[in-house]
Parts: structure tokens; C-alpha cells; sequence
């Protein structure tokens, strides 16, 4: 690798989106704690630094910082928000709340600068209380808004810049730019990475850390755990074990389809086991979302390790988390939103040496491009995710095997549909919900008292954020009517129109 951007995190909500932002742009690069050593920052081939935004004011009392140093090292820095704050205290200017808050979205004046080359479109997203007052002693104003004279600063001698807006959100028009500007521009790179060039360095770490040591494999079928496998199996050989748990959860014939395409296709040494009784009985009569997520992170770890006993040990656990299950999970600046199973509801004791989660930086389509490159057929790489507590969490309320028939035969008629329709890889994601609303219908004259399935399609480039897919009502029509017909005790169908947010992807 020869070229690296280092962003330091102040724990602002965005700042994931700007290390996205910047490998999109074609430079590797990695989000580092805020305090993190000097010379773990300097690492090798470093070309820039980015200094996030963060909730606090560069004032308050435990205001985060890094280590000044970074200034000292030859090259160019930009500051985005609160770290355009935080640059603007180091060097002798200042920043003070703002009479008005500007949360939002709003338009940049900007003067001609490498930073701005070829930006047309100016509507930026603005979401901060402190902003810079007072420029320091080499530092010229670049851009302002109405309520923020200081909207971007630079100092072009010094290679010091600041942003006060988001430029790493979509919002932005064209904030995207602005980054790719600051890494050819001012950074004077060539932006030549792809996500493929960290395969052989994934592979070398897999190697490093496993050392002799045997692996066990949670395989789910879905996209994250596949790529994870393939990854370490091409790192470690049969040294990893695939472990394929049929929890009674899966979608219509999952369990054979999947384990045929492990075996055949990826030619990985692959153990179903079935606990599906297991996992029925412990889930009996729970309701709440969370607790669900719990006892099927824990029953997944329990059967691991009895299977990892069976198999005469294994030193490793491999799990395909991936960077939104970690945010959501509350692991990074975020609040919880959910507890992925395979990050919050992982028990403490799990009984191995450690986990390996080679995939944990990365977005979901950084993990498709990644298995693409491990000659992971297409089909495999681009099916819809799937959550590893499986329908559980699309089964409102508690789970009898009646319910999971229903939303089985429901889900496939829309996978059906959608497949017909020519639209798989345009929606990110869509399932059927088993609402657990029973309402009055008439058929053949006849009053029925009976389920109400919720038909779920979103589109999305990450899962982060969602909008409601625009399905065609033909589509639908066929969806709702083959439901009904086919599917007993089921007379009413409803398209879920919410986004991502303020609504989640799955119900639970
Ligand atoms: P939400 O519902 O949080 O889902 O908007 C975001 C993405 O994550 C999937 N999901 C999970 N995946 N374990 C997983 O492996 C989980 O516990 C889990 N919960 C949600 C969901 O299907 C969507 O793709």
C-alpha cells in the first residue's frame, strides 16, 4: 500500500462515512482512536491526516484531543467540523457557540481553491453549536454561509485545512469532491486503492494471529459470513471448520441450498448441525426484541462450542461482523439501536482463545467487492442480507412453528415475485413480517378472522440508511394476491412505507 489518510476520532455520528468517503476516493484509510500513539498514527506511508467531528466544544472541560504532534509530521491535515475547531485552537484562532444553531442543510459561498476544483452544486450539511470566530495568524477564509462566516479556512504554506460543514455526507452535494480534492489536490495522490488491494494484507493478518491454531466457522448463509469464511479458508486451508447452524429460523429450503453451495462451490469442509428443536424451545414465549437477540447469540456460541469440543478444540471463533452491526451495537460513538447478534449478544465466557472478524472495518459493499475478488460466485456475493437471528426478529411477539410456517411460504412467494420481476439486485433487501395482527376479511362470502403479513423492500447502498423501495403496483398486487391465496390463514397483506431512519430494516 502506498498511500494512507489517517482520521482521527473525535466521535462525531458521521465519522465512519468520511473513512468511506476517502477509500471511495481510491486511498486506503483508517479511523484511529482520537489519542491514539503518535507513532501508530505515523505508521507507514502516511499521506494526510482528516481530524473528525465530534459532540463536544474544543472548550469543555474533557474536550477531546490528539496528540499535536501530528502537526509537526510533514503532511497536509484537514479538520472537518470539530476538528476544524480544534485546529483553529491549536494555532491561535478561536471559536465560540453560535447565536443561531445551524443544524442542516444549507448554501457554501466559496472562493476558487484546489479544494473546491470542479464543486458546482453548493448545498452543504451544516449540524454544529460552536463555529470559528477568529481565523489564525496564516489561515485565509475559503467558504462562508450565512450563519457561519468561517465555513472553511485554509492555510495552503502550512498544509492545514478546515471544514466547519459535513463534507462526508450525501447531504452534501458535493462534500464527496471536496474530500477526493483534498487527497489529489492537496495531498498529491494518485488514488489507485480498491477494496481488493487489503485482501492479501487480511489474509497475512489471518495467518499471523491464528498461527497453528485451528479455526471454527459460523457460516449463515448470508453474504458476511460467507466472505469471512473464504477469506480465512484461503488464509488457513482446512484448518477452518464451517459450522452451519440450522436454528429453525431460515427461509424455505435455505438449509440445503446453502450447505450444497459451501460444499460444492466453495469447497469448504462444512458440518450442518440441527438445533432447530434447541432454539424453538428456548425462544418459547418470548416476545421482547432484544431478548430474542440475546438467547440466539448465546444458544449459537453454546452449540459452537459444544460442536468446536466434538471436533477436539478449536482456538478461534470466526464471526463476519461487519462495521454497521459494531455501530449499532453501541461499540463505536453511537447510541444501541439493536443488538446484532453476533456483536451484543455475544456472552462473555465464550470458551475460545478469541474471535476472528476480519471483515469488521468494512461496509457491506466493500465485503461484496472483497468476496468478487476471492472468486465468490456473483449470485452468492449479491443476495439480499439475511439477519443471523433469522425470522425470529420478523416474527412479532412470540414464535410458535405455525407463525414461521406462514411467514415461510409468504416470504418465498415475495423472493418469487421479486425474481420474476427481474428486481433482485436493484432492492437491497425485502422480506415478509408475520405482524401478529389478526383482523376481518371476507372470502368465498365467508368472513375470516385471520394474519396480516407486512411485505418489507428497501433500497440502500449500506444499510445505515434506508428508503422504502418504489415496487411496482403490479407487483405488489401479485405479491398481496398469491399470499392470500396460497398461504393459509393469512387474508390481509400491507407494504411497509417507513425509511431508515426513523425506522429500522427488520421490525424487531
Ligand atoms: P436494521 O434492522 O438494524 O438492519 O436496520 C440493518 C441490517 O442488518 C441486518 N441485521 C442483522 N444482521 N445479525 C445480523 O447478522 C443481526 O442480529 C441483525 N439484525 C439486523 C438486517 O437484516 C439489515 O440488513
Amino acid at each position: 500500500m502506498t498511500e494512507r489518510i489517517a482520521i482521527l476520532d473525535f466521535g462525531g455520528q458521521y465519522n465512519r462515512l468520511i473513512a468511506r468517503r476517502v477509500r471511495e476516493a481510491g486511498v486506503y484509510s483508517e479511523l484511529l482512536p482520537h489519542d491514539a500513539d503518535i507513532e501508530r498514527i505515523k505508521g507507514t506511508c502516511l499521506s494526510g491526516i482528516i481530524l473528525t467531528g465530534g459532540p463536544d466544544s474544543v472548550y469543555a472541560e474533557n474536550a477531546k484531543v490528539c496528540d499535536n504532534r501530528i502537526f509537526d509530521i510533514d503532511v497536509p491535515v484537514l479538520g472537518i467540523c470539530y476538528g476544524m475547531q480544534y485546529i483553529a485552537k491549536v494555532f491561535g484562532g478561536s471559536t465560540e457557540p453560535s447565536d443561531i444553531k445551524e443544524y442542516g442543510r444549507t448554501a457554501l459561498r466559496f472562493i476558487p481553491h484546489p479544494l473546491f476544483e470542479n464543486v458546482k452544486k453548493n448545498t452543504v450539511l451544516m449540524s454544529h453549536n460552536d463555529r470559528v470566530t477568529k481565523t489564525p495568524k496564516g489561515f485565509s477564509v475559503i467558504a462562508s454561509t450565512d450563519n457561519c462566516p468561517v465555513a472553511a479556512f485554509a492555510d495552503d504554506e502550512r498544509k492545514l485545512y478546515g471544514l466547519q460543514f459535513h463534507a462526508e455526507v450525501t447531504h452534501s452535494d458535493e462534500g464527496a469532491l471536496v474530500i477526493e480534492n483534498f487527497l489529489k489536490n492537496i495531498c498529491k495522490l494518485k488514488c489507485t486503492w480498491r477494496t481488493e488491494n487489503i485482501l492479501t494484507e487480511m489474509i497475512e493478518a489471518v495467518k499471523a494471529k491464528v498461527g497453528n491454531g485451528r479455526v471454527l466457522g459460523a457460516l449463515s448463509g448470508g453474504v458476511d459470513s460467507s466472505v469471512a469464511a473464504a477469506l480465512v479458508h484461503k488464509a488457513i486451508g482446512d484448518r477452518l471448520t464451517c459450522i452451519f447452524v440450522d436454528h429453525g429460523l431460515l427461509r424455505l429450503n435455505e438449509a440445503e441450498e446453502v450447505i450444497g453451495f459451501y460444499r460444492d462451490k466453495l469447497g469448504l469442509n462444512i458440518k450442518a448441525v440441527d438445533a432447530r428443536e434447541r432454539f424453538l424451545t428456548k425462544l418459547s414465549g418470548v416476545t421482547e426484541p432484544e431478548e430474542k437477540r440475546k438467547i440466539i447469540g448465546e444458544q449459537f456460541i453454546r452449540v459452537f462450542e459444544e460442536q468446536a469440543k466434538l471436533l477436539g478444540g478449536a482456538d478461534y471463533l470466526l464471526q463476519g461482523t461487519i462495521y454497521s452491526d459494531v455501530i449499532e451495537s453501541g461499540a463505536g460513538a453511537g447510541h444501541t439501536i439493536k443488538s446484532h447478534h453476533n456483536v451484543g449478544g455475544l456472552p462473555e465466557d465464550i470458551g475460545f482463545k478469541g474471535l476472528i472478524e476480519p471483515l469488521r472495518d468494512l461496509f457491506k459493499d466493500e465485503v461484496r467487492h472483497l468476496g468478487e475478488s476471492l472468486g465468490i460466485p456473483h449470485e452468492l456475493v449479491w443476495r439480499q442480507p439475511f439477519p443471523g437471528p433469522g425470522l425470529a426478529i420478523r416474527v412479532i411477539g412470540d414464535i410458535t412453528a405455525e407463525k414461521l410456517d406462514i411467514l415461510r411460504k409468504s416470504d418465498f412467494i415475495l423472493r418469487d415475485e421479486i425474481k420474476k420481476a427481474g428486481l433482485g439486485d436493484k432492492v437491497w433487501q425485502y422480506f415478509t413480517v408475520f405482524t401478529g395482527i389478526r383482523s376481518v376479511g371476507v372470502m368465498g362470502d365467508v368472513r375470516t378472522y385471520d394474519y396480516t403479513i407486512g411485505v418489507r423492500a428497501v433500497t440502500s447502498t449500506d444499510a445505515m440508511t434506508v428508503d422504502w423501495a418504489r415496487l411496482p403496483y403490479e407487483l405488489l398486487q401479485a405479491v398481496s394476491e398469491r399470499i392470500i391465496a396460497e398461504v393459509p390463514h393469512v387474508n390481509r397483506v400491507v407494504y411497509d412505507i417507513t425509511s431508515k431512519p426513523p425506522g429500522t430494516i427488520e421490525w424487531e
